[in-house]
């Protein structure tokens, strides 16, 4: 099964994704985790992206193109796999068509931008391995620090609520209008953003049944 996860920044797209991954054994191709592991290692593209991540605008459409062609191309993506913030223009969209792509569903998670930069201002990341905490919905087992390789948690640059705002413009202006574009194929299916996100999940895994 081939599924995109659209939505507002940090409506829950990855946590959703992460859960749809184990359930049905397909990875996750997240283009901001592919473009962060970028900057962190100080490859070329991640230097290109650098300024736009962090002023919260989009990566040029090109640089976001040739990280999926390239990486979809890989071996573990044949029986299917999970798009997490791609595509998030209708040009994006349009590649993933002309690459001859078929997508199964995709899901739509919808939270209120008030809410969304509540949730925003509590998540921390770890700057070693990535991993994603909550300061009141995913705690680390030590306060700050991260289970998994005992680094210290910071916020994401991009977490700021100045630079919150300007990701919540860019996705009302530009990702927004795939929903249409989604809509019109019929695989389209809208799910309501919970305060928890178990319930989210149950009603993700009942959407990819509709
Ligand atoms: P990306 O990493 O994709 O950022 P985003 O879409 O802004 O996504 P987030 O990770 O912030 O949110 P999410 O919806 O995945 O939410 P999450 O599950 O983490 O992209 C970053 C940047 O990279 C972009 O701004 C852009 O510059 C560039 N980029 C990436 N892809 C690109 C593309 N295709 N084209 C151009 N540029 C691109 O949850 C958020 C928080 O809420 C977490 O702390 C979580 O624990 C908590 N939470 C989740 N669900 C719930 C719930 N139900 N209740 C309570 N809390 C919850």
């Amino acid at each position: 099964m081939n599924i995109i996860f659209l939505g507002a920044p940090g409506a829950g797209k990855g946590t959703q994704a992460e859960k749809v991954s184990e359930k049905l054994s397909i990875p996750t191709v997240s283009t901001g985790n592919i473009i962060r592991e970028a900057l962190r290692t100080g490859t070329e593209m991640g230097l290109k992206a650098k300024s736009y991540i962090e002023a919260g605008k989009l990566v040029p459409d090109e640089v976001v193109i040739g990280i999926i062609k390239d990486r979809l191309a890989q071996d573990d993506c044949k029986n299917g796999f999970i798009l997490d913030g791609f595509p998030r223009t209708i040009p994006q969209a349009e590649a993933l068509d002309a690459m001859g792509i078929v997508i199964d569903k995709v899901i739509d998670i919808e939270v209120a931008d008030d809410k969304i930069a509540a949730r925003m201002s509590g998540r921390r990341v770890c700057p070693s391995c990535g991993a994603s905490y909550h300061l009141e919905y995913k705690k680390p087992e030590k306060d700050g620090v991260c289970n998994l390789c005992s680094a210290e948690l910071v916020q994401r640059k991009d977490d700021a609520p100045e630079t919150v705002l300007e990701r919540l413009k860019v996705y009302h202006e530009e990702t927004e209008p795939l929903k249409d574009y989604y809509a019109k194929t019929g695989k389209l299916r809208i799910v309501e953003g919970q305060e928890n996100v178990a319930d989210t999940t149950a009603l993700t895994f009942k959407a990819l049944e509709d």
